[in-house]
């Protein structure tokens, strides 16, 4: 396995529209979904999208740590291959959250998500997995598949006034555990 390098904002990669992985089971395609968990580990990130490896593939990897403030078991999830995922919301609520990004390194912003999905897609071993998720869990997965759109996550920030850099989160929030980079 190797580490890939990480696209930045203002690289076109990052802008393009993702085509569905006709063979999960492909090694070209295994050998992608390797290198992208090594890399995301490696970035300390929570999710990782093959676009943002110059891959412009539909092929997400995440994880979603458990959280002691949300008892929802559904809120967290172990590392997770998604190949050609799709979700929808499961109801009309929508939450704010903080977002990064490994694509836009340092800086942070406030984004409204739908707060309870149902997702699907392929899993490493060719198995469809399908989950609920809820909490930070339903938020990584938004913000990967809109990865695989070209869309990055201060397309959906209402207004920039909380888009900041890592070190000045605290003026937002004192408590606030610090977010993973997607
Ligand atoms: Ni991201």
């Amino acid at each position: 396995m190797a580490l890939l390098k990480i696209a930045r904002l203002g690289h076109p990669v990052l802008r393009q529209v993702s085509s569905p992985v006709t063979d999960p089971s492909d090694s070209e395609t295994r050998r992608l979904v390797g290198d992208m968990i090594e890399t995301m580990r490696d970035a300390n990130g929570a999710g990782l999208a093959a676009p943002q490896v110059y891959a412009l593939k539909r092929i997400i990897v995440f994880h979603a740590p458990a959280d002691p403030h949300d008892p929802d078991e559904r809120s967290s999830a172990p590392f997770t291959v998604l190949i050609n995922p799709e979700f929808e919301p499961v109801s009309e609520q929508k939450d704010v959250g903080w977002e990064g990004c490994l694509s836009i390194p340092g800086l942070r912003g406030q984004v409204k998500r739908w707060s309870h999905i149902r997702y699907r897609g392929i899993g490493l071993g060719g198995r469809t997995v399908e989950r609920e998720a809820t909490g930070f869990h339903a938020r990584v997965v938004q913000h990967e598949i809109d990865h695989l759109d070209g869309i990055l996550y201060p397309d959906r920030m209402s207004t920039m006034a909380s888009l900041c850099f890592d070190t000045e989160l605290d003026h937002f929030l004192a408590d606030e555990d610090d977010s993973q980079d997607e």
